[in-house]
């Protein structure tokens, strides 16, 4: 069982992890660029299983470590400090403005292994990546819940995905073993897996701040292994590409842009 995460990225992804660790019983440690006097009023309203943090002691004291910064910040994660730690990377490569990545954008290599090849220390396994923010937490289900749905891990060592599928377990989803980080491409972005399974269909009565409400507070469908399995064996590879999924009908697309842009899970 996973006693303690820390957490190097506390925005959306980040809180909303910490939010399913604690509910679950586990402590975070968090930590961000700012430094922890910049995270007390999160850890306020996170409560007592919640620590402000530097980077550093995140990454040393955690059982697990979650990277959850941007993309465009992974030469800032600290091999030394991460030596011997499994790592949970939930980034996602999206190519905008100044923050291309070239052999990313070449497709010569999943953005997990390069994550991988700058720690090489520690054992990086791809989780919790692939749904937004707002689904991340209405997804989640107990164990054993009729509704559980079904995300994609990947890595190269057999020992880490284990654990890390169980703290996946013990914050509310089942995992899906999808290979190797090196076909880690068929779970990255715009790929049938990513994103979309994971929303629910909008009903078509609600409009304006009703329906973006109504779209943040609900789960999608749950997506069993089985379909998992589909989706991730349907993925065409594809030089990566800028914004969001676009296999979301255009009212999602807007939907989801308003949503990232307001940030409401974290102020
Ligand atoms: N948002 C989502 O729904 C979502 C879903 C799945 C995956 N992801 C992925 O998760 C990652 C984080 O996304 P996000 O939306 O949570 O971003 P975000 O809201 O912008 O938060 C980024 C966090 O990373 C911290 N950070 C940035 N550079 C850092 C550094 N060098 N060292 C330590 N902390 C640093 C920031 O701290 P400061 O504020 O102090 O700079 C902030 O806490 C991205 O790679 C994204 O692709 C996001």
């Amino acid at each position: 069982m996973t006693r303690t995460i820390g957490l190097i990225g506390t925005g959306m992804i980040g809180t909303t992890l910490a939010r399913l660790a604690i509910a679950a019983g586990i402590d975070v440690l968090l930590s961000n660029s700012r430094g922890p006097e910049s995270l007390r009023g999160l850890v306020a309203d996170l409560g007592p299983r919640a620590t402000a943090s530097t980077v550093a002691d995140a990454a040393v004291t955690g059982d697990i470590v979650i990277a959850a910064i941007p993309m465009s910040a992974y030469r800032s994660l600290q091999g030394d400090l991460l030596k011997g730690k499994i790592v949970i990377d939930t980034m996602n490569y999206y190519p905008t403005g100044d923050d291309h990545i070239p052999i990313l954008d070449e497709a010569k290599l999943t953005s997990s292994e390069l994550v991988q090849q700058h720690i090489k220390g520690s054992t990086v396994v791809k989780a919790l990546f692939n749904l937004d923010f707002h689904h991340l937490l209405t997804n989640a289900r107990p164990h054993r819940h009729p509704e559980r749905t079904t995300l994609p891990i990947a890595g190269d060592d057999e020992e880490a995905k284990s654990i890390v599928a169980g703290f996946m377990d013990e914050i509310g989803f089942d995992a899906l073993d999808t290979g190797t980080l090196a076909a880690s491409w068929r779970i990255e972005p715009d790929t049938p897996i990513y994103v979309w399974p994971y929303v629910p269909s909008m009903p078509d009565h609600l409009s304006g701040e009703d329906r973006k409400k109504w779209y943040c507070e609900h789960a999608g469908n749950p997506v069993t292994r089985e379909t998992a399995q589909n989706l991730v064996d349907e993925a065409i590879r594809r030089l990566p590409a800028g914004g969001l999924p676009e296999r979301l009908p255009p009212e999602h697309l807007d939907l989801v842009a308003q949503i990232f842009a307001s940030r409401s899970l974290v102020q």
